[in-house]
């Protein structure tokens, strides 16, 4: 059986890689050889992270950038390409909530989320694919959320904004097909992390109901996919939505 390591020498970006969902797929990749640039815009928390990645031997580096500003985005990912000398990977991870009902969503609520989960997708990846273009190569995966494919009451901007970074994906991979560039969204379901832990009992409780696995998921259920997203096994697979849900949306 052959031990290689399918990511050796990529070198892959994570926004909001600091923690949660983001710190499990940076670890996933990093398993499997790659290199960090861990993107968030607390940076203490992504140096911390970064740190404990480069104890386990791992080359990684931390950078504070707020994804939804545009200029964040270009310097991030020019800083990346100096440092590590190309950027194979990126995925749009960062995510904020804002949740209320759609008539006491204020606008703040509102363009705050957005900013965020959609204009920040759409930030990072506008930068990145200059450089994966030049080299004819790269991996772009958003991760959205199954509320993206079918609403949630409580999550108006949420959820659009989750629709948004799957039509983004889909229109990333028509764009940029024929330079060797894939992207596709992977769609979460219920994970626990620090975002679900701000959830009442009552919606947990919810949630499980409707998951037919019978339980929340773990960061390294997205880890897994997201992992094969970015490996040479999925570069026929591109412009698609890939549910991590256990069985929640069928
Ligand atoms: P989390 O709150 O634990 O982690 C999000 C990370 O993004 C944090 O490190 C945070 O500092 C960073 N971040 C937030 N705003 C940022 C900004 N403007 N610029 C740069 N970094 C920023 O959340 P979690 O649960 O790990 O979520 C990760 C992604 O997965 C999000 O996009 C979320 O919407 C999505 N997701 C999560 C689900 C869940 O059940 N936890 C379900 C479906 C999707």
């Amino acid at each position: 059986m052959s031990c290689e390591k399918r990511l050796e020498g990529k070198v892959a970006l994570v926004t909001g890689g600091a923690r949660g969902i983001g710190k499990a797929i940076s670890a996933r990749l990093a398993a499997e050889g790659a290199k960090l640039a861990i993107v968030d815009i607390m940076l203490d928390v992504a140096q911390a992270t970064a740190d404990e990645f480069k104890a386990q031997g791992v080359e990684a580096r931390a950078y504070a950038a707020n994804v939804a500003k545009f200029e964040d985005a270009e310097q991030t990912v020019a800083a990346v390409v100096a440092d590590f000398g190309t950027l194979d990977i990126l995925v749009n991870n960062a995510g904020i909530t804002k949740d209320t009902l759609m008539l006491k969503m204020t606008e703040e609520m509102w363009d705050a989320v957005i900013a965020v989960n959609l204009k920040g997708t759409f930030n990072f990846t506008k930068a990145a694919v200059r450089p994966m273009m030049k080299q004819r190569a790269g991996k772009i995966v958003n991760i959205a959320s199954v509320v993206g494919r079918m609403g949630n009451a409580g999550q108006a901007n949420y959820s659009a904004s989750k629709a948004g970074v799957i039509a983004l994906a889909k229109t990333t991979a028509k764009e940029f097909a024929t330079r060797n560039i894939q992207a596709n969204a992977v769609a979460p379901g219920y994970i626990e992390t620090a975002m679900t832990e701000k959830l009442s009992q009552e919606a947990r409780d919810a949630f499980l109901k409707v998951i037919p696995a019978g339980r929340g998921g773990k960061p390294e259920d997205v880890a897994a996919v997201v992992y094969f997203l970015c490996s040479p096994d999925s570069n026929y697979v591109t412009g698609q939505v890939i549910n991590v849900d256990g069985g929640m949306l069928m």
